[in-house]
């Protein structure tokens, strides 16, 4: 068997297209079009890679962009400060506060500042306790842009196994909630997992999310699964690649997500769509 590809690009620009839609019915009855504040603390050349094109697609849909880009030395206080002054202004929306952050700075109390309301990476416990309870608000967009990319291809979820490799807040474990809210079964494996390559053999899904070149291998993957690879490495020579080793497993898969061009398409298109759904959730509107 040779997979068919999962077309990441193509799927998140349907989805970019309908946000793009949306906002032009919003503008043109004279409504306010979505804001969101991006935050980056530091230079982590990844983050700035990441938070450039996050910027950048905000714009393309009509989502206006703050940008506020903050010395790596800038104290807890101020960016808790930073946060509370944008959960109060009624032109923003969405707050992301792009991870990981400096040392000095908890991440956790960074997260449970931003109002749940506004929280569109859906790291607030607010919104994963509403993942969990079955009854979700603003879901983590990586998770929920694989969800986007398995219903493209008619995966039926019931009755079918899933192995999530990695145990990430980010990534893994809200990406076990997600398939098991679907009707899927799902298995988290992690670095403490006795025997990842024999759960993933029997596994009608397989979801790679730990950041390791190369880990699962082709013969981890039973013949006509679908396989995600959310992994994002970069090779010596610069290069992308995933956590799957790809031709391998493309010879087993029936379907198979690319690096790059797969998931990570999807992760930006789900934040525009999460800050569209904050603008009419519009608690924080004027009333
Ligand atoms: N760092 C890596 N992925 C993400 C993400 O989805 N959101 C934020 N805020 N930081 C990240």
């Amino acid at each position: 068997m040779t997979a068919q590809i999962i077309d990441g690009r193509a799927i998140g620009q349907t989805h970019r297209a309908r946000i793009a839609t949306e906002i032009e019915s919003m503008t043109a009855r004279d409504l306010r079009p979505p804001g969101l504040a991006v935050v980056l603390v530091g230079t982590n050349p990844a983050s700035e890679v990441y938070v450039r094109n996050k910027r950048k697609a905000c714009e393309q849909v009509g989502v206006v962009s703050h940008s506020y880009d903050l010395p790596a030395g800038t104290p807890q206080t101020d960016l808790l400060a930073l946060i509370d002054q944008l959960n109060a202004d009624r032109t923003i929306d969405g707050i992301l506060v792009q991870l990981p952050l400096p040392d000095h700075i908890d991440p956790e109390t960074v997260i449970e500042r931003i109002s749940p309301a506004k929280d569109v990476d859906g790291f607030h416990p607010y919104n994963v306790g509403r993942l969990v309870a079955r009854v979700p608000r603003l879901r983590p967009c990586t998770p929920w842009g694989v969800i986007q990319l398995l219903r493209h291809i008619e995966e039926p979820f019931k009755g079918r196994t899933a192995c999530v490799i990695g145990a990430s807040n980010i990534v893994g474990r809200p990406m076990a909630l997600e398939l098991l809210l679907a009707g899927a079964t799902p298995t988290i494996c992690h670095r403490f997992t006795p025997d990842t390559a024999a759960i993933a053999r029997h596994s009608d899904i397989v979801v790679a999310a730990v950041g390791k070149p190369g880990l699962v291998k082709g013969d981890w993957i039973k013949p006509g699964a679908t396989v995600i690879d959310i992994g994002i490495n970069r090779r010596d020579d610069g290069t992308l690649t995933g956590d799957v080793e790809f031709d391998a497993a493309a010879e087993k898969a029936a379907w198979i997500t690319p690096v790059p061009g797969g998931v990570g398409p999807m992760t930006v298109a789900m934040l525009l769509d999460n800050t569209l759904r904050a603008r009419a959730f519009g608690t924080h509107e004027a009333a």
